[in-house]
């Protein structure tokens, strides 16, 4: 959609612009890097503990925070007494809407182009209260334990006002079509509800998915101070530019006045954006004069971070006897604050999932007096693709078809809304794969047929699937030196998910050096570059960044290199780099190493920066990433316990960069999934608005005992139309899980549940 907005400004044919429209000749000129299972390169140090995490980085003088939180939904500060606190020992200041510096509010995601922040509510500045949790103090002491007490001695009465927490009270009041990153969220092929009427056999059922909260390992936190008017932060991050981007904004100040760095994260998911703690801690140090660190406790972290709103959702589908689709139909309520633009979009996934005569699509939402919600991994994907999912399992049940079968039937050949072709889908494939080394054919389609003791066993599956996106991610700077090492700089992130190594291996590949000649420079907005690690685009964004500037590269040592050189009269489009230099593509005797260029031309070293082409592939194709899911359960019979056993993900992403990081990516997000389905739900009590469960004790997510062997394969085939022929693999693992669990449930039992978590008692 981002992309959408862009290609309205600029139209090229597909042929004029790379990558995209033409296929990458790496694709066709692999040295043997890329397709490695190498070890992350930040391994050693992250089991050693020498990286340095956001709330590590030591600092003179530095004063810690504590948050107190607001105990209402909705009203006004009635009386505030900070008298206690500030006597308290240690305290160095408490900062309230009275005394907080004054700062223009936080510029919503996507509302400009490095826009960082979770809503547009202003940060401690007036005596306002818009959910229950909201910061209304924050206690700095010389130490983290005297801050938390102090915290506990701030004194706050409320004038709270009539608030609307209640998702069903507010369905009840009417909802309003959706939008979506500046466009609607409702798309139609035909009639389909007529069509459904008039459909052989039908399903039409009803899915509805809780709120979900953002629980990555590493607590969100944050140390910062001030040197004159620059602002430096050590931040855990998605966004290092958005959010140095965003702070200037709010605290009035250049761009280039902050320093964001985030060499290191313990998870994002979406959640490591921009929240009130870093505005708060940057605030709090201005005020106090004095370095803040503020790590948010997990339960500050439920109180002020975003998750997943809970969603509603209708599925119903028609079809003929033989399962050919006639009517599809994905539709439904979800709720947001009335401060932010994040309806959950929950039929993205349905849009080019399969070749319905007429399709019908729509997200209402509601809006309710409660924490903003936001991006949290496959926002949409993961809870659309279990209800229609699910619901294709209920068809296929209902038709007496193998639901392998029925989605292979219903493959689209062409984008079903679009109309675009597919940029690479082999879906059909990857089903094929998957079932086969699942061993599919086992299945017994009758549910309850099979029991080990008081174990009742069944098979699931489902499709998942995510958007390949790219969005434009600036320059990036490649350093070669005469010793023959590059250095490759880009304001990217590195959360766990091996960005570091697949770009070591990219560009390592490219420049045909080995990969220990390489050194991948990220995590600091002052790079340049302006990625993010979202919408599992950061691989393709920042592998465009290398590829421009690698030809700007082969440009520049093309003209040092002179006419001297075996390499004379040859173009940048005539040219590959191999062993540590330059040769010509169609003879690799012509060649002249990078050591030899710089000494010939007396340099110690070559430094270039480039920026690629707009992301326009989004335009002329339908670009997806696509999965398999197989799941079996075992269900106690007497207690209702469901287990997952056994799973395998088999998918279509295009080429695999790196196979052991990538396999980590797909296992991560079946786990996630795996908690979506059975036991992730945030409680929130509906007569406060206040979350009820804010911690790892009483909002559960997979423990190691939860979690089986989870197996991975992929069809390994290169998109020819993506930089480095690979699509996104971050998010579409948490996709489809949801519905190949409760539909291997449905095979175990026969009760089809449609309320996520299935929790034991919905099996009893
Ligand atoms: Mo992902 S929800 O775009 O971090």
């Amino acid at each position: 959609l981002v992309q959408a907005a862009i290609g309205k400004a600029v139209a090229l044919a597909p042929d004029q612009w790379i990558p995209g429209g033409v296929p990458d000749p790496l694709i066709r000129h692999q040295h043997g890097v890329i397709g490695q299972p190498v070890s992350r390169i930040d391994g050693p140090l992250k089991v050693s503990g020498k990286a340095p995490f956001a709330a590590e980085f030591p600092v003179e003088a530095m004063v810690y925070g504590a948050l107190v939180h607001s105990r209402i939904a909705r009203g006004r500060i009635s009386r505030l007494d900070t008298a206690a606190a500030e006597a308290a020992p240690g305290v160095v200041a408490v900062m309230t809407h009275r005394n907080a510096p004054r700062l223009r509010p936080p510029p919503v995601f996507l509302s400009a182009p490095k826009a960082a922040g979770g809503d547009t509510l202003p940060v401690m500045q007036d005596d306002r209260i818009a959910w229950n949790g909201e910061p209304v103090a924050l206690v700095l002491a010389e130490s983290q334990e005297q801050a938390d007490h102090a915290a506990m001695l701030v004194e706050v009465d409320y004038a709270a006002e009539p608030a609307l927490t209640d998702f069903a009270e507010a369905k009840a009041r009417g909802a309003r079509p959706a939008e979506f990153m500046g466009g609607p969220l409702h798309d139609a092929r035909g009639d389909a509800e007529q069509a459904l009427a008039a459909a052989e056999v039908r399903v039409d059922q009803r899915y509805t998915t809780p709120r979900h909260n953002h629980n990555a390992i590493e607590l969100h936190g944050v140390t910062c101070y001030w040197e004159g008017d620059t602002l430096r932060l050590h931040d855990a991050s998605q966004l290092v530019a958005h959010t140095a981007w965003s702070l200037a904004h709010m605290f009035g100040i250049d761009e280039r006045q902050v320093i964001v760095t985030s060499p290191f994260v313990g998870g994002g998911f979406g959640g490591k954006c921009l929240w009130q703690h870093q505005i708060l801690a940057a605030a709090g140090a201005r005020l106090s004069g004095r370095p803040v660190r503020l790590v948010l406790s997990r339960e500050a972290v439920y109180r002020i971070v975003g998750g997943r709103a809970p969603t509603e959702q209708r599925v119903a589908l028609g079809a003929d006897r033989s399962g050919r689709l006639t009517a599809l139909i994905h539709e439904g309520v979800t709720p947001k604050s009335r401060a932010n633009a994040m309806p959950e979009p929950f039929i993205l996934p349905t849009r080019s999932a399969y070749a319905a005569e007429t399709v019908k699509l729509a997200v209402e939402t509601v809006e309710l007096d409660v924490l903003s919600n936001t991006f949290m991994r496959a926002p949409g994907e993961s809870v659309g693709t279990f209800a229609l999912e699910s619901a294709m399992d209920e068809l296929a049940h209902a038709l007496a078809m193998d639901p392998v079968a029925l989605r292979l039937r219903n493959e689209p050949e062409r984008d079903p809304l679009s109309n675009l072709p597919f940029s690479a889908r082999h879906l059909d494939q990857a089903w094929r794969a998957g079932a086969e080394r699942f061993g599919w054919s086992a299945r017994d389609p009758r549910p309850g047929a099979r029991r080990e003791g008081e174990w009742l066993i069944g098979l699931g599956c489902a499709t998942a699937t995510y958007p390949y996106y790219r969005m434009p991610g600036g320059a990036a700077r490649i350093t070669l030196t005469a010793a023959g090492e590059a250095v490759v700089a880009i304001a990217a992130h590195e959360m766990g998910m091996g960005t570091a190594t697949a770009h070591s291996q990219v560009t390592a590949e490219r420049l045909g050096l080995p990969m220990a000649a390489i050194r991948f420079d990220y995590g600091d907005s002052t790079l340049p570059g302006v990625v993010l690690a979202g919408g599992s685009q950061q691989t393709a964004a920042i592998g465009a960044s290398i590829i421009a500037a690698h030809r700007a590269l082969v440009k520049a040592l093309l003209a040092l290199a002179g006419n001297d050189s075996p390499l004379a009269g040859l173009s940048v489009d005539e040219v590959a780099s191999r062993e540590a230099g330059l040769c010509a593509l169609d003879d690799p005797g012509r060649h002249e190493s990078y050591a030899s260029i710089l000494a010939r031309a007396r340099r110690e070293s070559i430094s270039v920066e480039a920026e690629p082409p707009m992301p326009l592939e989004t335009q002329h194709w339908s670009m997806h990433s696509h999965g398999a899911m197989f799941c079996e359960v075992a269900v106690n019979a007497v207690t209702g316990e469901p287990r997952v056993r056994r799973f395998l993900g088999s998918f279509d992403c295009g080429r695999i960069l790196n196979p052991k990081t990538a396999a980590s990516q797909f296992r991560g997000g079946i786990i996630m999934g795996i908690g979506l389905a059975l036991m992730e739900e945030t409680q929130l009590d509906p007569r406060t608005g206040r979350i009820a469960n804010p911690s790892l004790s009483d909002y559960h997510i997979p423990a190691h005992l939860d979690v089986p062997e989870i197996d991975v394969i992929w069809t390994d085939i290169p998109d020819p139309h993506t930089p480095m022929g690979a699509r996104g693999i971050g998010e579409i693992g948490i996709t489809g899980t949801g519905a190949a669990i409760a539909n291997a449930i449905f095979n175990a039992t026969g009760k089809r549940v449609r309320d996520l978590p299935i929790t034991l008692d919905r099996l009893l």
